[in-house]
């Protein structure tokens, strides 16, 4: 072997000796170690392989001095990348994978589409100045029955149409009970919306559930008449469902009003009236039973349910993935 072949070859040791020195080095003072023997300025053997260059024949160094520069350079690419590896923090064994998708944001929740409902009905009504009235969802009879004139012979009393609980109590089936708790704990003028949920054995289906939401509305003064009552809700179904939403009442019968109605709603575009709830002037039996007089003052008292206004609102056809807590569902909101 020539001398300059022998340079040669020891060119290619040291190029393999400096990468797996790189390679190796798992801490930042064992990098540190490597770039000085290998590329220290002063006794580095890069610096060593350089100084060979000048006792080699003029006609060797020229392939000498080419392999030098290549090696040179790829050991200072090993080291800075060394330097760049134990720098960074540790994750996980294999150290960081940037090619691997990225950890998702959690996914932030929302309220319910009925809250958002409920929201906006006491939102509004509380624009028209009503104020927020709470009642008990466990009930007894004289709330939800004898002081809404529902007398203990009337049908709506019935036990099959009726959850019934131990000692005198129910799941009160309509939010009219709250009409009697305010009435009974303040004098006139009232003016005041509940939203809460109701409960009926009712079989569950597209448009029927055992539990569902109400709105009930009261507005007692002197001079209270049905025009104001056709206003508020007017007002209302035009704010809540649009400009060109239309509202009718149809005579019905409510034992705890007098004159009762049915309120219905037709939409722009729809082909048929849809039935929101009830309504009517206040029963004098009523005032009489929360101590208020009838030769007094008058009122006129809505129930609607919040599930056909929060479904004709979004479109929906089905009521029941309103309960299920599906998120696929409820993300739509
Ligand atoms: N409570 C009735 C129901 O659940 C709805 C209702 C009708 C409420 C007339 C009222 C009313 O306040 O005046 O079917």
């Amino acid at each position: 072997m020539t001398a300059h072949e022998t340079a040669l070859a020891d060119l290619d040791a040291l190029e393999a000796a400096g990468l797996s020195a790189f390679l190796g080095a798992a801490s930042a003072p064992a990098v540190e170690a490597a770039r000085i023997e290998f590329l220290g300025q002063k006794q580095g053997r890069v610096k060593a392989a350089q100084e060979r260059l000048k006792a080699l024949e003029p006609a060797a160094k020229r392939a000498y001095g080419q392999r030098f520069n290549a090696v040179k350079g790829a050991l200072e690419a090993a080291c800075e990348a060394a330097k760049i590896r134990v720098e960074r923090p540790a994750s996980g064994p294999g150290g960081l994978d940037v090619t691997l998708p990225g950890t998702p944001r959690p996914r932030l929740g929302h309220r319910h589409p009925l809250s958002q409902t409920a929201d906006e009905l006491l939102d509004l009504f509380g624009r028209f100045g009503f104020a927020v009235a709470r009642g008990p969802e466990v009930e007894d009879a004289l709330h939800n029955f004898d002081a809404l004139n529902i007398p203990l012979t009337h049908p709506a009393r019935d036990p099959l149409d009726n959850f019934y609980l131990p000692g005198g109590t129910l799941l009160r089936s309509q939010t009219s009970t709250v009409q009697v708790r305010v009435m009974e704990s303040q004098p006139p003028p009232v003016r005041v919306v509940a939203i809460g949920r109701v409960y009926r054995p009712d079989a569950v289906d597209a448009t029927h559930s055992f539990m569902f939401h109400q709105v009930e509305g009261l507005m007692v003064d002197k001079g209270v008449t049905m025009a104001d009552l056709k206003t508020v809700l007017r007002l209302f179904a035009e704010s809540y469902l649009g400009e060109e939403v239309k509202i009718r009442f149809r005579p019905s019968f409510f034992p705890f009003t007098e004159p009762s109605v049915e309120v219905d709603m037709l939409w722009h575009g729809g082909d048929r009236w849809v039935e929101m709830g009830g309504a009517g002037m206040v029963d004098p039996n009523v005032f009489r039973a929360v101590g208020y007089d009838p030769e007094e003052v008058t009122g006129f008292a809505f129930g609607l349910g919040i599930e056909r206004l929060c479904m004709r609102r979004h479109g929906l056809d089905d009521i029941r993935p309103l309960y299920h807590n599906d998120t696929r569902f409820l993300a739509q909101f």
